[in-house]
This record gives C-alpha cells, structure tokens and sequence, in this order.
C-alpha cells in the first residue's frame, strides 16, 4: 500500500512516498481503509526532528488521526464493525497510509451525514479545545480570549465559547482576513498577535485559552480579569520568559490562575462522549468544519510547506 514516512528530519522535502505491506489487525484492533488523513500540527513538529529525543526516527510514519471503512477486525473485536464508517485515532504515527490500525478503543462510527473530511478535521481538535474550556471553569456569559485562534484548536475553542454563551469572544491573529473569518465563526473582537486593536475590546477577560505562549504570554496573562484563568493549550510561539512566575505573583491579589492542559488527562470514556456529542452537532450542520484544502496523499510535501508557511486556516486533510 502507499504510505507516506519521515525519511529524513528537517524540511518538508524529507517526507516520501514508500510502498509497506497491508498491515493485519492484532488483537483488539481494526484495519481502516482511509478516506482522509488529518494533517496535524503535531506531524510537523515530528517532521522537523525537534521530538528525536523522545525516541522518532527516520522512517516514522506521521499522522494521528483518520477516518474510513473498516475492512477487517482482530480477534476479540466484534465484527460488525467491518463495513462502519469511522473516525480513528492513531496514536502519534500510522496516518499517513492507505490502510490505517487503530485500536478498537480508539474508533467511533461517523453519523451518516459526517463526512471522512469533515470527521478528521473535527474528531481531535474540537475534543482539546471542549476539555480546554472546561479545565479554564468557562460558563456562560463570561468573556473568553482565544490566542491563535487561526488553527484548528482556535477555530474550534472560538467557536464552542460563542455556543457556550460567551459574553465576549477576542481571538488574537495575524490578518484582518482571518479575522474576519473567525468573526463569521462567533468570534466578536480581533486583536493583533501582540493583543492590540480590536475596537471596544474588553479590557481584561475571564479566561483566556493561550495556544501560542512565547515571550508575549505574561503581557496576556496581565489581561485577566480578577478571578480569571489562563490555560496554556500548545506553545506555537515557543516557550514564555523565564521569568513567568514573577508576573503571576506580581498580581497576587487578583486571584488570578494558570494552569496547562493536555488532554492526555481526560479520561477515554469522557473525550469519546464529547467526540459522540460533536460529531452529532457536526452533522446537523452546527458546528461547520473548516477545512483548508484536501491533497491526495501524494501531496504530503507541498501540504507540509503551507504548514511551515503558515498559511493554513484550519485543516489540511490528505486522501489516499
Ligand atoms: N493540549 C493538548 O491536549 C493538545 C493537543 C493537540 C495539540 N496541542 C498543541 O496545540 C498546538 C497546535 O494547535 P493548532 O494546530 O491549533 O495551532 P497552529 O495552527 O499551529 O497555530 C495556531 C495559530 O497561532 C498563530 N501563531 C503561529 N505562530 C505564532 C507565533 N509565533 N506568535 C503568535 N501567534 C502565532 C497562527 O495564527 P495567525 O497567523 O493568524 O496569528 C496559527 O494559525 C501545538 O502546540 C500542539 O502541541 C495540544
């Protein structure tokens, strides 16, 4: 089958096309016939060689997430599966395949109305950004502000505090275009990268949901309101200053917390409900996915470029 693997780190060029033998589900797996491949940011960070050290190499197959026909089952595994229409996790590697494993754990029939594009585009980042704003104690009315809102957990974090009652949506981003866009998406103030502009923004918010970090996170962190909470969600601007910790107990008295998330932490059963919940509004056209562009898994190099460009607003999904 064709498969698509990290031949050497660095640049997009380092991706190729190889042929693996069709792989046989063990027990308590599933063999997907895939229809779309999320392209996510984490396959790029993989790519660039930055994770070595975590034990990837040369050869790794990216992707993580898939959706298609199942075609075959392990033992243990009921086979009324075979012929479903799913959405699967894949761990951190094995995506970028025609025919994908997953565990059974892992996998949730699409409703008829899901499209394979629109599942891979929602099935993990719509979970993050949910158990984000969960972790951060949003509730309705309150205001929220979505750092790096552009990306697929931005456009997702964006769009479940304006369902959830937001009082106030701000999004940081690099372009009035992408502003606009993410306004259509329930966003109600654009600000710049840096947090300035956006006419009659709030001056400080309830919570925050910082996808970016870097060395502007204490200048968002001083935006909180008291009793507000930040929740650090990826680091796309690479880490804050060292001293962080001086801002946060410089504002003592507002009651102010930080905390990290990874949704490592939230119990399978728990993101298979929400993902089940999801999935439904999807379908129903509640929730509209936004997907940058579909390449055939061929185009794995060039799809890997607009990520390093930067010019990706939402997903880029890859079909065998
Ligand atoms: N916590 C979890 O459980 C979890 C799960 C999966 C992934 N992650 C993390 O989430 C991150 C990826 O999320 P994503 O795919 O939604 O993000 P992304 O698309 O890589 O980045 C989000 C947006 O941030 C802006 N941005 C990029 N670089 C920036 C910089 N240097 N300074 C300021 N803004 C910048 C860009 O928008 P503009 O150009 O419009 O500003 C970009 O679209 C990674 O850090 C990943 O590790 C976390």
């Amino acid at each position: 089958m064709k498969a698509v693997a990290i031949q050497a780190f660095g640049r997009p060029e380092g991706l190729a096309l190889i042929d693996l033998p069709a792989p046989t589900p063990a027990e308590g797996q599933v063999l997907i016939a895939n229809e779309a491949i999320g392209v996510g940011g984490v396959d790029v960070v993989i790519r660039r060689g930055v994770l070595a050290g975590y034990g990837f190499k040369e050869g790794h197959v990216p992707g993580s997430e898939v959706a298609g026909i199942v075609t075959a089952v392990g033992d243990g595994v009921d086979t009324s599966w075979v012929g479903q229409r799913v959405w699967a996790f894949t761990g951190v590697s094995g995506g970028y395949v025609e025919q994908a494993i997953a565990s059974v754990e892992h996998i949730l029939p699409l409703p008829a109305n899901l499209s394979p594009v629109d599942a891979v585009t929602l099935g993990s980042s719509g979970m993050v950004a949910h158990f984000a704003l969960a972790h951060a104690h949003f509730a309705p009315g309150e205001s929220v502000l979505v750092r790096g809102a552009a990306g697929s957990i931005g456009i997702m974090t964006v769009q479940l505090a304006a369902r959830g009652g937001a009082g106030a949506v701000a999004v940081t981003t690099s372009s009035a275009e992408r502003g606009d866009r993410l306004r259509k998406l329930g966003a109600t103030h654009v600000l710049d990268r840096s947090g300035e502009g956006g006419e009659d923004a709030p001056e400080g918010y309830d919570v925050i949901i910082d996808i970016v970090a870097g060395a502007d996170m204490p200048s968002f962190f001083a935006k909180l309101n008291p009793n507000g909470r930040m929740v650090a969600v990826g680091m796309v601007g690479g880490q804050p200053p060292a001293d962080f910790g001086m801002t946060m107990m410089a504002a003592f008295r507002k009651s102010m917390s930080f905390a990290t998330f990874s949704a490592d932490t939230v119990a399978e059963a728990d993101r298979r409900a929400v993902r089940t919940e999801q999935f439904a509004a999807a379908s129903r056209g509640e929730l509209p996915m936004v997907v940058h562009e579909v390449l055939p898994l061929e185009e794995a190099v060039p799809a890997h470029r607009k990520m390093d460009a930067g010019e990706v607003f939402g997903r880029i999904v890859l079909t065998p």
